[in-house]
């Protein structure tokens, strides 16, 4: 009696944890695939595979967290930025004073490209795909002008003598804009399917 009891308990909780492993199997491999449509798939997939509780299987979900992590990209080099202006003089510093504006610019962009396609899950909802394909280009629109802003931060350092500190500031920008190139990438998925 005791037996059967602890063995239907012990196949029940195989079943389970069989099941807990498929399913969180299926959203790595959902992350996986939607990374390969990015420029940077490994990039892109280890940076949102600590998010797959929240993505689970929802690209909407997987865009906005997309946009999260490299809205923190850009405040971290924004942060590295504003420090280095500090103690810069001269041209470096003329060109880390608009870098800090520029990144400041591309957080608002990317900041606001999240929000609009937060919106998206409720659009779905009510089964709009106009508003859908709407709010989608807003968040495309964003997205792209908030990786301009990046390139022009960059652009501002040609022909500029930068020491070492200053030179990997921009190695980091350059960072910062593979990730917003990716999350360009998980929005253009959202309208243009597979
Ligand atoms: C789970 O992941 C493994 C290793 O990546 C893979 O071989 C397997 O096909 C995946 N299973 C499912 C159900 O996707
Ligand atoms: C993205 O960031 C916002 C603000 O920090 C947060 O409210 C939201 O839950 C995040 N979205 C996801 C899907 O993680
Ligand atoms: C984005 O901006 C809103 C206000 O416009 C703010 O409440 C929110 O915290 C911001 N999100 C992030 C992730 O900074």
């Amino acid at each position: 009696m005791a037996e059967t009891k602890a063995k239907r308990f012990l196949s029940l909780f195989l079943l389970l944890s069989t099941a807990a492993a498929t399913s969180k199997n299926t959203t790595i491999d959902f992350i996986r695939q939607s990374c390969g449509k990015t420029l940077y798939p490994s990039l892109c997939y280890s940076s949102l595979t600590p998010y797959a509780t929240a993505v689970q299987q929802d690209p909407v979900k997987l865009a906005v967290v997309a946009a999260n992590v490299s809205l923190s990209k850009i405040h971290d080099a924004s942060s590295l930025a504003a420090a280095f202006r500090r103690s810069s003089a001269g041209r470096v510093s003329a060109a880390l004073r608009d870098c800090v504006d520029t990144l400041g610019a591309a957080a608002d962009l990317t900041n606001r490209s999240a929000g609009e396609i937060t919106k998206l899950g409720d659009a779905s909802k009510t089964g709009g795909s106009g508003e859908i394909a709407w709010e989608v280009s807003n968040a495309q629109t964003w997205m792209s002008a908030a990786m301009t802003n990046e390139e022009t931060c960059l652009d501002g350092f040609d022909g500029v003598r930068a020491g070492k500190g200053v030179r990997a500031m921009c190695d980091r920008v350059g960072g910062v804009k593979k990730y917003t190139s990716n999350a360009l990438a998980l929005l253009n998925t959202l309208v243009h399917g597979s």
